[in-house]
């Protein structure tokens, strides 16, 4: 009578021990993860370009960015995109591509362009905050274009960002953002590293071979939803305790179910010893 009282009551002691130690509270978990490279560049890209001045309809920049971007343009951009923005064979007209775009281009590094031929790849910055604020207020003052999209993730909708995020963009970016080849030598990057704003760009402007996606297909709403719902996927939370890597549910599951039946049986046959010497 005593000793299967006594076993299940070990049992439940193991278990519960096990369980605490796979448990950890939320705050015990976020040093390391803010510590991370990747995430650490995520909010310092984006809280750069939240200092731009508010973007609307009609661009309201004072007008002396506008010719001290023209400056920088005429030193680094001028080659490829022509006096005034106009274009050469080498780069594309930027008359009318918006502030958005030129941001997007500045702030993930892919412009100045190095090679004319291929995709062009996210670097660091090669201009200052102020630097591309300039440069993007030049672009902008070429031609009405894409604004820089608000964005306020406190209002989105994690659960609606990923069903339309699964939609719409896993297809070449991944289930879970890492990225993916796509024809002809073409690439979706990993979303792993690019900032809120960045994001928010990337979808109104469409770069490279990356569809536009406009009001009429998100709504400004829609729009917070997907980018809180990348920025999730880059340092996603994880209730149950231990990521254990992310190798998979089942594989976890199995890890788990293993180690604790080990450690039970073992402290199992402990108690048995000791009753028996008794
Ligand atoms: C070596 C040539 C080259 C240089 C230098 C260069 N660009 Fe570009 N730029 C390109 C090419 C080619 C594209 C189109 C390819 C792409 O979108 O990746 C492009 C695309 C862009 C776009 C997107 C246009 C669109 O239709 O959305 C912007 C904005 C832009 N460049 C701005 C700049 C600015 C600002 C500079 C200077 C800091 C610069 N570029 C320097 C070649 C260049
Ligand atoms: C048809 C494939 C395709 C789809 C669908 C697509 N993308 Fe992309 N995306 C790309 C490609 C290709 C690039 C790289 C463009 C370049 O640099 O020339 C890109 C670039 C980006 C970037 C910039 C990443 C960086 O490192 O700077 C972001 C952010 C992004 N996409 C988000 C999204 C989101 C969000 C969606 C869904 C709403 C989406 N994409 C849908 C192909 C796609």
């Amino acid at each position: 009578m005593r000793r299967p009282a006594l076993l299940a009551g070990a049992s439940v002691v193991a278990l519960t021990a096990i369980g605490m130690l796979l448990w950890q509270p939320a705050q015990a978990q976020s040093p390391p993860t803010t510590s991370s490279s990747t995430t650490a560049a995520a909010p310092a890209s984006s809280s750069t370009s939240s200092t731009l001045p508010p973007a609307g309809e009609g661009i309201g920049y004072p007008d002396d960015y506008a010719a001290i971007g023209q400056q920088y343009f005429d030193t680094g951009c001028v080659s490829c995109h022509g006096q005034g923005g106009v274009g050469t064979a080498d780069g594309p007209s930027l008359i009318g591509v918006g502030a958005a775009a030129a941001d997007f281009m500045l702030q993930t590094g892919r412009m100045p362009l190095a090679d004319p031929q291929g995709q062009s790849p996210s670097k660091p910055p090669a201009y200052s905050p102020q630097e591309i604020q300039a440069l993007v207020a030049y672009v902008a003052s070429l031609g009405e274009g894409t604004p820089i999209p608000r964005v306020d993730v406190d209002a989105a909708d994690l659960v609606e960002g990923g069903e339309l995020f699964r939609a719409n963009c896993a297809a070449c970016h991944g289930a879970a953002a890492v990225g993916g080849a796509l024809s002809h030598g073409s690439y979706a990057p990993s979303l792993h590293s690019v900032g809120e704003v960045q994001i928010a760009e990337a979808v109104r402007v469409g770069p490279g071979q990356m569809p536009v996606f406009d009001e009429d297909t998100f709504t400004d709403e829609q729009l917070n939803s997907i980018v809180a719902y990348v920025t999730y996927l880059q340092d996603p939370a994880d209730p149950g305790g231990f990521s254990l890597g992310r190798i998979g549910p089942v594989a976890e599951g199995y890890l788990i179910w293993v180690l604790g039946i080990s450690v039970v049986l073992v402290f199992v046959r402990w108690i048995t010893r000791r009753r028996t010497h008794d």
